[in-house]
Parts: C-alpha cells; sequence; structure tokens
C-alpha cells in the first residue's frame, strides 16, 4: 500500500503489523460506540489477519487516523467480513473510511472476493451511511438480514446487531 491524499492529508495507507497492536486499542477506545477488544486480539489481528485489515496514519508525525478489521469468511471464500472501522475523532468528515474501505475492497476484489458482510447496530448512523454509500458507489445491492440479537450479548447492554450483505462486487 501507499501514501494517499485524503482531502488535504497526506496519509499512508497500509497493513498493520504488531507494532500497532496497542494503538489500535487506544484508537478503538476512543471511538464509541465500539467495543473495545484486548490489545491481544489487535495483536492476532495485525499478525494474521493483515492482509483484510487496513490502518491509516498521518505521514507527518505516524500518529493513527483509522483503522479497519476484517477477515475471508472461512465457509465462503469470496466474502469479506467487515469487523470494526474507526476513524479518530479529528479526522472525520474528510472521507477516510471510504478510502481505506474501498482499498481494502479494490485488494480483495483481485483475489476473488464479490460480497462484503458486516453487521450495525440500528442507530449506528454513521456506520450504515457508509455502507450505503459504499453500496451507491459500486451500484451494489444492500440487504439487511436479522444476526445477533440483543439477548446473545448475555448480560451486557448491547444494541442488536443485524447483518447487512453488500455485492456483487466486480
Ligand atoms: C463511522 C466512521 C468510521 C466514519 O468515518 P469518516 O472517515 O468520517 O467517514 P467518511 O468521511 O469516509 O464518510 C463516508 C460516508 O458516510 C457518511 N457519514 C460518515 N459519518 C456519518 C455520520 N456520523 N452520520 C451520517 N453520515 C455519516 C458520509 O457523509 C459519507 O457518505 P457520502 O459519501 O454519501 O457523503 C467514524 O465516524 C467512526 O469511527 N465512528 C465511530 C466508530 C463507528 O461507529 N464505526 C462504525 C462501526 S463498524
Amino acid at each position: 500500500m501507499d501514501t494517499d491524499t485524503v482531502r488535504d492529508e497526506a496519509l499512508i495507507l497500509r497493513r498493520p503489523c504488531a507494532n500497532d497492536g496497542a494503538r489500535i486499542h487506544a484508537l478503538i477506545a476512543a471511538c464509541p460506540p465500539l467495543d473495545t477488544n484486548t490489545v491481544y486480539a489487535y495483536l492476532l489481528l495485525a499478525q494474521y489477519f493483515q492482509d483484510t485489515c487496513i490502518v491509516a496514519c498521518r505521514q507527518e508525525d505516524d500518529d493513527l487516523a483509522g483503522f479497519i478489521s476484517g477477515f475471508i469468511v472461512p465457509q465462503r471464500a469470496d466474502t469479506l467480513f467487515i469487523w470494526q472501522v474507526a476513524v479518530h475523532p479529528s479526522q472525520r468528515g474528510r472521507g477516510l473510511a471510504a478510502t481505506m474501505l474501498d482499498r481494502l475492497l479494490q485488494e480483495q476484489i483481485s483475489r476473488g472476493v464479490r460480497f462484503i458482510e458486516t453487521t450495525v447496530s440500528p442507530d449506528n448512523q454513521g456506520s450504515r451511511a457508509l455502507f450505503n454509500a459504499l453500496a451507491r458507489r459500486r451500484g451494489a445491492v444492500l440487504s439487511e438480514t436479522p444476526m445477533f440479537d440483543r439477548s446473545l450479548f448475555g448480560g451486557q447492554s448491547h444494541e442488536d446487531e443485524p447483518l447487512l450483505r453488500l455485492g456483487p462486487f466486480q
């Protein structure tokens, strides 16, 4: 991956590495309503799932501006599951999430991916807008079906997480 100018700021878009794990954890903690997983979980993603994850760093000082985690659905090699999308509050509204998502998808299309799946809580307007905009840009169909009901989160207070499926991408 390479340097990209997202609106007016030079950002490096690249795959994460283990050195990014703790910084990704801090970024996610600064991006409610995302669930903050353990540093170890982000180390695993950076180590074993780096082909389907992406980070954006400011060229100027290497600060972490954005992160997307994903994986190829084990039973369906044509489907990229997007887990968490985070853009630091100071970097929002400049198209960074859309740029990271496009870059990740484009790479995976060349490896045979045709669909994206993700879950989005009903109230997360930003996330819904991001995936709606992606479907619109790419002429893809977006469908929504129930997946993780709030009752599945045990004692935790958590919203439903319905499944969004987008595609087919060419
Ligand atoms: C959601 C989030 C990733 C968006 O990042 P961003 O870099 O500001 O998004 P972009 O500028 O690339 O915007 C992409 C599209 O979503 C829209 N959008 C972004 N945030 C929005 C919001 N809060 N409300 C409504 N629309 C929003 C943009 O207008 C744009 O749509 P358009 O192309 O039709 O104009 C960021 O706000 C964030 O990290 N939020 C907290 C964590 C979260 O909820 N993550 C998503 C769940 S996986």
